[in-house]
C-alpha cells in the first residue's frame, strides 16, 4: 500500500479567515439504501460535528444506522485530550477491521481531534492500512467530496492551517428539543497542557447576525433550548472588528425569546461583569455556569498558563454566586501536573471547599504530543497521582451531594427530553441549573418545561414526581 504525502494532503497554508456561505448539492442517489455508523469521541463540539457530518452523509443518501455490521460506512469521530481518548480509539478500530474483513467495500474514516496530529496520521495509515479516508477538523465541508472522489489508496484531507467559517451549514440535531449552536472554532488561549488549540486552530468567530439568525429559526422549529457552543466563549467576537461581545451576544440571544439559553466553555480570565449582569438579568438565560478551575495553586496555575491565580477565581466566584440567584457552578480540574508538589495540591482543595462545586470534571494530566507541557519534567508517580484524584471525586461528590439535597421537597422547572433510560415509567430532564432529574407522572411533557417536586437527591441525579 502507497502512504499517501501527508505535507501534501495539507494545502491549505494561508492565514486569513473568510467567512463563506455554503450552497451545496449533492446527488441523494449516489448512496441509496446505503447505511452509515458514526461514533463521537470527546467534547460538545464534537458531538455537534457529527450532526453535520451525519447531515453531509444523508444528503448523498446514506442513513443511520446503530449497529456496526450493517454499515457500508463507518466514521469515526475522534478526541484526542488524553492519552485515553487514543486508546479508546485503538480499541474499536479492532471492530472495524473485521467488519472490513468480511466485506471489503465498507468505507472506514477517521475525523476528529487526532485526525489534525500528523504523527497520529501517519502512524494510523501505516498500522490500519484498512482506513479509506481521514478528514480534519477543518474539512468536514468537503466530506462528500472526500466520499465520491476517493480512490483505493488511503484519502486524506486535512489541512494544517486553520478552515474558514462556514455558514449555511446543514445539522441532521441529536434532538429536537435542544441544540447546539457554534458561536466560535478553535482557541487562542494555549494553556501549556491542552492539544485543543493545535487540533481546532487559532480562534474565528462566527458573525453574530448568523448566529442570530440561527437561534431565530431553531425558535420557528420549536426548539426549547440552545446551548452557545466555544472553548472560550468570553472571548467570542474579539477576532471580528467591530463584533459584538459575548455579552452583548447572549443579551441579543436571550431577545430571541427562545426558552432556555446556555453556554459553554467560559474561562474565567475575561469573565466580564456585563456578562455577569445579561446572565442575571435575563430569565431565560440559565443560572447554571461551567468555570474551569484546572488547579488551585498559583504557581501550576502559571505553569499551565491559565491567566489567573486562586484568588481571582475566588474573587469571581463569589462575584457569580452574589448576583446570580441560585445559581449553579460546575469545573474541571486537572492533578497531577508535571512536579505538582502536596502541597499544590492541597491548595486546590481549599478552593474545592470553598467554592463547594456542584460538580466537577476531574482528570489526571496526560501529557500531549506537541504542547509545552509534555516537554516538563515530571517527579510525581503515578500512584501519587491517582491517589490524589480518588481524594478530589470524594470531595467533589460530598459538595455535589450537599448541594443536590438542598432541593429535596423543592419545587424546580425542568425540560422533559425523554424517556429514562433506566426505568421506562419515567422520563428525564434537566433544571435550569443543569441538574438530571427522574421525574414520575410526566409521559406526556416530553418537550415541555414544567415544575417538578424533588422528592429525593443523589450525587449525580434527582428523583421527582410532576407537581
Ligand atoms: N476550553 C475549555 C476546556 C476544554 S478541554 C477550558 O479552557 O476550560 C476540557 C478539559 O479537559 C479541560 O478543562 C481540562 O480540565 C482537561 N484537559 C485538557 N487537556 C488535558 C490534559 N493534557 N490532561 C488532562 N486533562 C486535560
Ligand atoms: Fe485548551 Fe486552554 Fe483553550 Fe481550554 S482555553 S481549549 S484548556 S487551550
Ligand atoms: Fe477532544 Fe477535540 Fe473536544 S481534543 S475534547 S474533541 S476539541
Amino acid at each position: 500500500m502507497n502512504l499517501p504525502n501527508i505535507k501534501e494532503a495539507r494545502k491549505r497554508t494561508k492565514n486569513e479567515v473568510e467567512h463563506i456561505y455554503l450552497e451545496q448539492e449533492y446527488d441523494k442517489n449516489a448512496f441509496k439504501n446505503k447505511k452509515y455508523f458514526l461514533r463521537t469521541y470527546g467534547c460538545q463540539m464534537n458531538v455537534h460535528d457529527s450532526e453535520e457530518i451525519a447531515a453531509r452523509l444523508e444528503s448523498l443518501g446514506f442513513e443511520s444506522t446503530d449497529e456496526l455490521e450493517k454499515a457500508n460506512i463507518i466514521i469515526l469521530n475522534t478526541c484526542a485530550i488524553r492519552e485515553n481518548a487514543h486508546d479508546k480509539l485503538y480499541g474499536f478500530l479492532g471492530r472495524c477491521k473485521h467488519a472490513k474483513k468480511l466485506d471489503d467495500s465498507i468505507i472506514i474514516g477517521i475525523c476528529g481531534c487526532m485526525a489534525q496530529e500528523e504523527g497520529v496520521v501517519k502512524e494510523l495509515m501505516k498500522k490500519h492500512p484498512y482506513v479509506d479516508i481521514v478528514f480534519g477538523t477543518h474539512n468536514i465541508h468537503e466530506l462528500q467530496d472526500l466520499i465520491l472522489e476517493r480512490n483505493s489508496k488511503q484519502n486524506i484531507r486535512v489541512y494544517s492551517c486553520e478552515g474558514n467559517v462556514y455558514e449555511n451549514i446543514s445539522y441532521k440535531r441529536d434532538s429536537n428539543i435542544k441544540a447546539w449552536v457554534n458561536i466560535q472554532y478553535g482557541c487562542d488561549k494555549f494553556c501549556t497542557y491542552c492539544i485543543v488549540p493545535y487540533t481546532r486552530g487559532k480562534q474565528r468567530s462566527r458573525k453574530s447576525k448568523e448566529i442570530i439568525k440561527e437561534v431565530k429559526d431553531l425558535v420557528k422549529d420549536g426548539y426549547k433550548e440552545v446551548t452557545l457552543l466555544g472553548q472560550n466563549v468570553n472571548a467570542y467576537g474579539k477576532d471580528i472588528e467591530g463584533e459584538l461581545s459575548f455579552a452583548d451576544l447572549l443579551q441579543s440571544v436571550a431577545e430571541t425569546g427562545i426558552e432556555r439559553v446556555r453556554f459553554v466553555t467560559s474561562h474565567p480570565w475575561d469573565f466580564t461583569d456585563e456578562m455577569i449582569d445579561a446572565i442575571a438579568n435575563n430569565d431565560n438565560i440559565m443560572n447554571y455556569i461551567h468555570l474551569p478551575l484546572q488547579s488551585g495553586s498559583d504557581s501550576i496555575l502559571k505553569k499551565m498558563g491559565r491567566r489567573y491565580t486562586k484568588n481571582e477565581y475566588l474573587e469571581l466566584y463569589n462575584k457569580i454566586k452574589g448576583r446570580v440567584k441560585d445559581v449553579a457552578i460546575t469545573t474541571d480540574i486537572i492533578v497531577g501536573f508535571p512536579n505538582e508538589t502536596e502541597e499544590d495540591f492541597l491548595e486546590t482543595l481549599d478552593v474545592v471547599n470553598k467554592c463547594k462545586f456542584d460538580g466537577a470534571f476531574t482528570f489526571i494530566y496526560s501529557p500531549r504530543e506537541g504542547t509545552p507541557a509534555a516537554t516538563m519534567e515530571d517527579s510525581v508517580d503515578l500512584k501519587t497521582k491517582e491517589d490524589r484524584l480518588y481524594k478530589l471525586n470524594e470531595l467533589i461528590n460530598k459538595y455535589s451531594l450537599e448541594n443536590n439535597k438542598k432541593l429535596e421537597g423543592k419545587v424546580v422547572k425542568v425540560l422533559v427530553e425523554g424517556i429514562s433510560e433506566k426505568d421506562n415509567n419515567k422520563v428525564f430532564g434537566y433544571t435550569e441549573t443543569m441538574k438530571l432529574v427522574n421525574v414520575t407522572n410526566a409521559k406526556e411533557d416530553i418537550g415541555n418545561i414544567i415544575d417538578v417536586k424533588i422528592i429525593e437527591a443523589k450525587s449525580f441525579s434527582l428523583d421527582g414526581e410532576k407537581n
